[in-house]
């Protein structure tokens, strides 16, 4: 059901259009229309933010456009809301065939406030917006009711039934993806079609990974097996099979084993300690979210990645080198990187090499015919291999692959193509692609991007999101043995991480994180851990980071920054700081370590340093968190603070007033900087 918002690439892989009746998916359809091409998508929100010079869609020139966006807001009970909108451009909006809204903004964003009844089940809603392309597009819908204080209308309320026109633009995008990952253009000439400076679909610039010193890092028989057929080792690869028999992959594998030498590694194995601390950590950095464990014998449901094969893939030494750093090698590897420390290292090595049981049967070839079939079959289309300049391959162009239909590579049964192993949803979806003129590749979005990016690098195995539980909570039961197996002080350490898998929900990042920081945070490069009494670890995830944080926040109708912040109040910043300590205050720091200052009382529900806030937190998420916390995060123990929305329980500071107080607490945390 949710295929077409958070599909993983191995979802693409296992599921198919064929018979697909339309049913009702979470989020709301927004269909784009500019220069009387109208291209339709699922968004999360109804909301957009799309810059000045910049395409509504990569399927649609940039300019003056319209989106219409429809979708059903579910309503447990009647009752009465009030609805408005923050809008850059125009904007109605009707429910149940009635329009309750009609707004125009400018310069800046403006407010429209409307309250109307909902029905109980489901309200339909239209929201028709027009940008005349002469400022930045901005839309958000937001709703609030006696229960709760303005906010977006969530994620999670919003369904809707695919229109035909939806289902085939869903086709045409995963076409685009695929085209993209499947690497098409490294034997099929795209001439100037995809940009090289980065300015278009940053998937389309993807490399494979280079083999130079693959004989270093890879064991000659595993080489053999994989060269043969990928997929039987890893089902969600997507390098292709190029039809070499055993004879050819073993002589490809001689080859490659004379790039580099394997490091000498000392032969002592390690105590077993070393292997079971190294299970616990598989289990609470989050490595169970992605990868079955190597001894995982059943069929795993979450189409996480096998990890059967370690022990016989790698040299001894190049494991650990690899785990450390998984882009070394490789750029575009989906393998984050945990700045795992050497400790770490070994123990999870260990851990990989105890219980990794696959091995390869021994391939033994000649080198100098591996190296002329490395030229003739394509591996240097993909891949840098020292001492092989050019492929032999001939392969049919791009323009014949357009208009080809059904053959070569697309053809249920390949022949001499190279092997993807589509299945018929893929292949639809390719054969859509190719029907466009492929000019999408010159541009994108970066809401498109992110999501993209987020299933491609499979965010959600670690992070809830809108609504949906993370794989890794659905794992659970699986970790309990690894984590009892590995030792444990007896003795509580004094300041060491309270255990616990708890991850932040990614459903509202996009509006409460400033991009530039969520960026820097989700390469890895952040200087600090938020929330370092958890044992789990963001870890980094290289080049798409920026990308991802800059469409979370589009997608949330959010531009790259906020308002500059005018100088702190010195009297409000005085207030503010009063506010957040004991005396007199909300008690803030018994749970927020302020800057140096620790929090006073955090076993109870510790809280991110709020010397921090001025650089993560957007404004408007502030406040909203602060008098509803709950809204945002269902599970959270941070307090409300005001009952009624409006006032808090400190009457004798600027008039006992919500927003007032929460002014001053945000511009004292910012005169921290
Ligand atoms: C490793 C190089 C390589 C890659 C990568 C590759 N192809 Fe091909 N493709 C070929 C070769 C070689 C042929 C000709 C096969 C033959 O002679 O039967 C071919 C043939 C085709 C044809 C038939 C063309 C015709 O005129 O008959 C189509 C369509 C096609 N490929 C589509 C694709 C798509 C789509 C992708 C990406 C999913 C792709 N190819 C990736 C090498 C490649
Ligand atoms: C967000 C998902 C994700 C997490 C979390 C993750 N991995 Fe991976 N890992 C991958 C993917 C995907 C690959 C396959 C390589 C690729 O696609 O680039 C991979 C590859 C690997 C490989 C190499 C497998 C091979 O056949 O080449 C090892 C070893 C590995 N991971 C170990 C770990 C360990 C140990 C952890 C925890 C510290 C971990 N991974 C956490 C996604 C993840
Ligand atoms: C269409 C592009 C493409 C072609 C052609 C191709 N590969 Fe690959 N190869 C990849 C990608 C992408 C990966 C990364 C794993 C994945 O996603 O499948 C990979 C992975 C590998 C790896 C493992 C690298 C690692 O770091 O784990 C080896 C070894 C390899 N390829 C060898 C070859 C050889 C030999 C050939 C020629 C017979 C070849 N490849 C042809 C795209 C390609
Ligand atoms: C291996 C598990 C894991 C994966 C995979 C993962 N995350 Fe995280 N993420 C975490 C943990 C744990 C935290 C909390 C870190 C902390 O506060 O120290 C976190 C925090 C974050 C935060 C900061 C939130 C805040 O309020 O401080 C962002 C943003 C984020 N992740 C985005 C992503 C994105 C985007 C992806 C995919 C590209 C991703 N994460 C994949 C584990 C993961
Ligand atoms: C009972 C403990 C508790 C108290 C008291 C408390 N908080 Fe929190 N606060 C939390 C928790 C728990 C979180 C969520 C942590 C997470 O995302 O993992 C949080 C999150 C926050 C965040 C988001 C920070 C970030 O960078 O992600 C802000 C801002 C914040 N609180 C401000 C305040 C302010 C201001 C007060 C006093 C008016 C306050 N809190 C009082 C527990 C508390």
């Amino acid at each position: 059901m949710r295929r077409f918002l958070i599909a993983t690439l191995s979802a693409i892989l296992l599921t198919d259009f064929a018979g697909a009746a339309p049913e009702k998916v979470p989020g709301i359809s927004v269909t784009f229309t500019a220069a009387g091409k109208s291209d339709t998508r699922t968004a999360r929100l109804c909301a957009l933010y799309i810059p000045k010079g910049a395409p509504a869609t990569p399927f649609l020139p940039a300019g003056p456009f319209t989106a219409k966006l429809e979708g059903d807001v579910d309503s447990p009970l009647r009752g009465d809301y009030t609805f408005g909108v923050e809008v850059r451009g125009q904007v109605k909006v009707s429910m149940n065939g009635q329009q309750i809204l009609d707004a125009a903004g400018a310069a800046a964003a403006q407010y429209a406030d409307k309250q109307v009844q909902l029905q109980k089940g489901a309200n339909h809603f239209t929201v028709e917006f027009a940008s005349d392309g002469e400022d930045d597009a901005q839309l958000q819908l937001h709703w609030a009711s006696k229960e709760f204080p303005r906010e977006p209308v969530p994620p999670t309320s919003w369904t809707h039934t695919p229109a035909p026109d939806e289902i085939a633009d869903a086709k045409k995008r995963e076409g685009r993806m695929l085209f993209a990952e499947l690497h098409c253009t490294a034997c099929h000439d795209v001439g100037t079609l995809v940009p090289k400076d980065g300015s278009g679909m940053m998937e389309a610039t993807m490399t494979a990974p280079d083999l130079a010193d693959a004989g270093a890092r890879f064991r000659p028989e595993w080489i053999a097996a994989w060269v043969e057929n990928p997929r039987a080792i890893r089902p969600s690869a997507t390098m292709p099979a190029l039809h070499a028999t055993k004879e050819q992959s073993a002589d490809i594998a001689a080859f490659l084993a004379t790039l580099g030498t394997p490091a000498k590694v000392s032969v002592e194995k390690p105590a077993a300690e070393v292997a079971d601390a190294g299970g616990g950590l598989f289990a609470n950095l989050g490595c169970i979210a992605c990868h079955t464990p190597p001894d995982f014998a059943a069929k795993d449901e979450h189409a996480r990645i096998p990890l059967a094969q370690v022990a016989g893939k790698f040299q001894p030494a190049a494991l650990g080198e690899f785990l450390k750093n998984p882009m070394a090698h490789n750029a575009w590897t989906r393998m984050p990187n945990f700045r795992l420390n050497d400790t770490e290292a070994a123990q999870l090595t260990a851990y990989l090499l105890a219980t990794a049981k696959t091995e390869f049967p021994a391939a033994t070839g000649d080198a100098t015919r591996g190296k002329a079939l490395v030229a003739s079959r394509g591996c240097v289309n993909c891949h840098a291999i020292p001492g092989i300049e050019k492929s032999t391959l001939a392969a049919p162009s791009l323009a014949a692959v357009m208009t080809a239909g059904a053959k070569g590579c697309l053809a249920e049964s390949e022949g001499k193509a190279p092997g993807f192993a589509l299945s018929p949803r893929q292949r639809e979806g390719l054969a859509a692609f190719l029907a466009t003129d492929l000019a999408s590749l010159k541009q994108d979005v970066p809401a498109e991007f992110a999501e993209r990016q987020i299933a491609r690098m499979n965010c959600t195995a670690c992070h809830p999101r809108d609504g949906q539980q993370s794989t890794w909570q659905k794992v659970e039961d699986e970790m309990g043995a690894l984590q009892s197996a590995a030792q444990r002080p007896t003795d509580p350490v004094e300041g060491a991480p309270i255990a616990g898998t708890v991850v932040p929900h990614l459903t509202w990042f996009g509006e409460k994180l400033l991009p530039g920081w969520m960026g820097s945070f989700i390469a890895g490069a952040a200087p600090y851990k938020p929330r370092p009494w958890i044992v789990a670890r963001m870890p980094g995830f290289g080049g798409p980071a920026m990308g991802i944080a800059v469409g979370l926040a589009q997608q949330h109708g959010l531009p790259l920054s906020d308002a500059p912040e005018p100088a702190p109040d010195k009297e409000k910043v005085a207030l503010g700081e009063k506010l957040t300590g004991s005396d007199g205050g909300f008690n803030c720091t018994t749970c927020h370590a302020v800057k140096d200052q620790a929090a006073t009382a955090v076993f109870e529900a510790p809280g991110v340093n709020l010397g921090n806030t001025a650089e993560r937190v957007r404004k408007a998420w502030f406040h909203r968190w602060l008098l509803a916390p709950l809204r945002v995060d269902a599970e959270t123990k941070m307090p409300k603070f005001s009952e009624d929305g409006v006032t808090t329980q400190i009457t004798d500071v600027l008039g006992g007033k919500a927003a007032d107080q929460f002014d001053a607490i945000w511009q004292y945390l910012h005169s921290l900087n």
